[in-house]
């Protein structure tokens, strides 16, 4: 069955509040020049763009997507974009808490927040800051509003987290959210990670001796990779993305926009076509679409090599 693209992830920064060590080198990394952004309008025009070309679910990343001012606006009007059927948003929940009920009247009901630990000491350690209980209360009022799914995507790291899966399994447990485990993904800092990195199949067999077997959820048509389970007397649910492990490149159906406005096909491999130089030089819709269908055309069933030396915190996840 050939496979249906219609899932783009918008990058809108690359700045962040936090400084996970393992995103990227921190201490190395250039910002983009703000004229290097998309503008909002230019990114509207392209998820418009994107949609005439089969996109149907968009979510919003960074960097920390809720650093850039003007984001509600952008939310709130990419709700109102023809043909866009699921608008979502990634973030590291910093701001959730002060943000939610502007989020919740911009249209917004999926939310994943990134949250690789429950203790507040390894919280400050990985992310460089003291934010974990704003994280916590952020989720509880996003929960509170509505919004629904709330996910957390927790990156697994061998000897730093990988003592919390059951913390994390029981906060599903307990609270409606769906929480993801994903297998850590070598990125900029590839050699020092490295030994970091957790088979999910390790992850499973752990959580499994302390919890038992989950029964799987089915997935819809716009779903990413994640093997979703349900388990009796939870109110969430438990997710595992063995992105590197197992490969789902015959399923995958995203494209990434950065925001230096580069589309990638994959996030593996390092070929990116760029969209801003056309916009920028008054290129017409159709030549824009016809950049995507090129990026569409591009993605095969196979991965390429990976290639280091792009930080996660300029893709976006
Ligand atoms: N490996 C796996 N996941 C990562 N993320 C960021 N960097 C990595 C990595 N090296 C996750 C974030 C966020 C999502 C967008 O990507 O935790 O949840």
């Amino acid at each position: 069955m050939p496979r249906n693209i219609n899932y783009l992830r918008l990058s809108i920064t690359d700045r962040c509040n936090l400084r996970c060590s393992y995103c990227t080198a921190w201490d190395k990394w250039e910002k983009l020049p703000a004229g290097e952004i998309l503008r909002y309008e230019e990114l509207l025009r392209l998820a418009g763009v994107a949609a005439g070309v089969g996109i149907r679910k968009v979510r919003v990343t960074g960097g920390e997507p809720l650093v850039r001012r003007g984001v509600m606006e952008f939310i709130q009007a990419l709700h109102q974009q023809q043909g866009l059927t699921e608008v979502c948003l990634t973030t590291n929940g910093v701001l959730l808490n002060d943000l939610a009920p502007d989020l919740y009247a911009a249209g917004l009901r999926h939310v994943n927040v990134s949250l690789d630990s429950l203790e507040r000491d390894r919280y400050r350690e990985l992310t460089g800051s003291d934010h974990l209980l704003e994280v916590l209360a952020g989720l509880e009022r996003a929960a509170a509003l509505g919004f629904h799914p709330l996910k957390i995507n927790c990156v697994v790291l061998k000897g730093i987290n990988d003592d919390e899966l059951v913390n994390f399994a029981l906060l599903a447990r307990e609270r409606p959210y769906q929480v993801r485990f994903i297998e850590f993904m070598p990125t900029v800092s590839q050699e020092q990670w490295i030994p970091h990195f957790l088979p999910m199949e390790e992850v499973r067999r752990r959580l499994a001796a302390a919890l038992g077997d989950g029964v799987p959820v089915g997935r819809n048509a716009t779903a990413g990779p994640a093997r979703i389970f349900r388990y009796p007397g939870f109110q969430g649910e438990l997710g595992f993305i063995s992105t590197v492990s197992q490969h789902h490149c015959p399923t995958c159906n995203r494209l990434r926009l950065t925001a230096a406005g580069r589309l990638r096909p994959c996030l593996f491999a390092a070929p990116e076509l760029d969209l801003k130089s056309p916009l920028r030089q008054g290129a017409s819709d159709e030549d824009l679409g016809r950049v995507f269908r090129e990026a569409i055309h591009r993605k095969t069933a196979q991965r390429d090599a990976f290639v280091p030396g792009r930080a996660m915190v300029s893709i976006g996840g």
